[in-house]
């Protein structure tokens, strides 16, 4: 193998938004082991596997013994973007209140974070916002930062997810007041006006029901996917159909990318109790045609957990392997969904005034 025939089978390699030929930093050949360095201005986990993979298959079908390092260097000349680039936003939410759902999203964000992802986390609970509180980091301020002339947001940070929560702008003991539009705006600013940089996933925690800030996100942002959770009990269950019939609906048309059954079974001397009833998680999803995620049984060690702020997931134990099983199962089902359906147009409100 020869530095030449090498460059030529890089340089057929078309990638779409990404010129191979002009991000080569260097290629060093040693006996039957190929070492490249690319600069890339789009560090995320999905697009560097992407390009790791294309390459190697591509010089493995030219060069059978050959094995490929390649090592991926920031494109430090690049000026910074304004604008983040996020590969995929996930909107978790329920229909009742209290079933779990930011539990699920701070779990699911460090159980991506876990698996080398870059995550954000939105907490859309305007009114009741408890992510400061699970990230323990109630006493953090987001700090402003200035890209090419832009006023912004940096997240805060905590075990590596970047967080963005009303509750970082207001005493933790205020309740915060806000008429309905009001609520909306200040969510709408923290999605405009907050720099999340690169991220592989940004999951949203919404409040329960299907009112404002729902409608409001459906506009603001293009939502790859939607999770539900909900309890196994009817009058959670009824509440998550209509959560699910909301992302369905013509208008709003955000994929479901599977139910949550969170608090499904309880553990007393290894018997398992089914105190909120037993698989109705299960059977709505049947139901609804939308894949079962996961059942969580209801641990204390989950609620502890929350409460100190040092999510479950964050443990190496039988109740964080739940979470890493929940962040494989998205990841492969959004993977499919980025495949197999186009991008989600953001809700347009049209004002009817006609009479009919
Ligand atoms: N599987 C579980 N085991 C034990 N406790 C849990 C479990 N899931 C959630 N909890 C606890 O139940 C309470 C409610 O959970 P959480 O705040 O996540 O619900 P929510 O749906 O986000 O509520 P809200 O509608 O108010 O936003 C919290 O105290 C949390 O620690
Ligand atoms: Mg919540």
């Amino acid at each position: 193998m020869v530095q030449e025939e090498l460059l030529r089978v890089l340089q057929n390699i078309k990638l779409e938004g990404f010129n191979l030929s002009s991000s080569l930093r260097s290629l060093n050949i040693q006996k039957n082991k190929v070492f490249i360095s690319l600069s890339v201005s789009n560090p995320t986990l999905q697009f560097k596997n992407k390009i790791k993979t294309i390459i190697e298959n591509k010089i493995s079908d030219q060069f059978p013994n050959s094995t490929t390092e390649l090592n991926f260097l920031l494109d430090k000349n690049e000026q910074k973007s304004t604008k983040s680039s996020i590969n995929n936003i996930i909107a978790i939410a329920s229909g009742k209140g209290g079933v779990g759902k930011s539990t699920v999203a701070s779990n699911l964000a460090i159980a991506l974070k876990n698996q080398g992802y870059n995550v954000g986390l939105i907490d859309a609970d305007i009114y009741g916002p408890s992510i400061p509180l699970m990230f323990d980091a109630e006493n953090e301020r987001p700090k402003s930062i200035n890209i090419n002339n832009k006023s912004l947001m940096s997240p805060v940070i905590s075990y590596g997810v970047k967080i963005m929560s009303i509750g970082f702008f207001s005493n933790p003991n205020d309740a915060i007041i806000f008429r309905g539009p009001m609520a909306t705006k200040a969510l709408k600013q923290m999605i405009d006006h907050t720099h999340w940089d690169d991220l592989d996933y940004l999951l949203i925690d919404l409040p329960p029901g299907t009112g404002d800030i729902h409608l409001s996100i459906v506009q603001s942002l293009s939502l790859t996917g939607s999770i539900v959770v909900t309890t196994p009990q009817p009058v959670s269950l009824i509440d998550a159909k209509k959560a699910i019939s909301m992302f369905k609906k013509k208008e709003i048309n955000v994929p479901v990318v599977g139910l949550v059954e969170n608090m499904s079974c309880l553990f007393i001397d290894n018997q398992k109790h089914y105190i909120f009833g037993k698989d109705g998680g299960k059977a709505l999803a049947q139901n609804e045609g939308v894949p079962l995620l996961v059942q969580i049984p209801l641990e204390q060690t989950i609620r502890e957990a929350g409460d100190v702020g040092r999510p479950a997931a964050l443990q190496n134990s039988i109740v964080s392997k739940v979470f890493d099983n929940l962040a494989e199962k998205i990841k492969d089902i959004i993977d499919k969904r980025n495949i197999e359906l186009p991008p989600t147009k953001k809700v347009k409100i049209t004002h009817n005034r006609g009479c009919n």
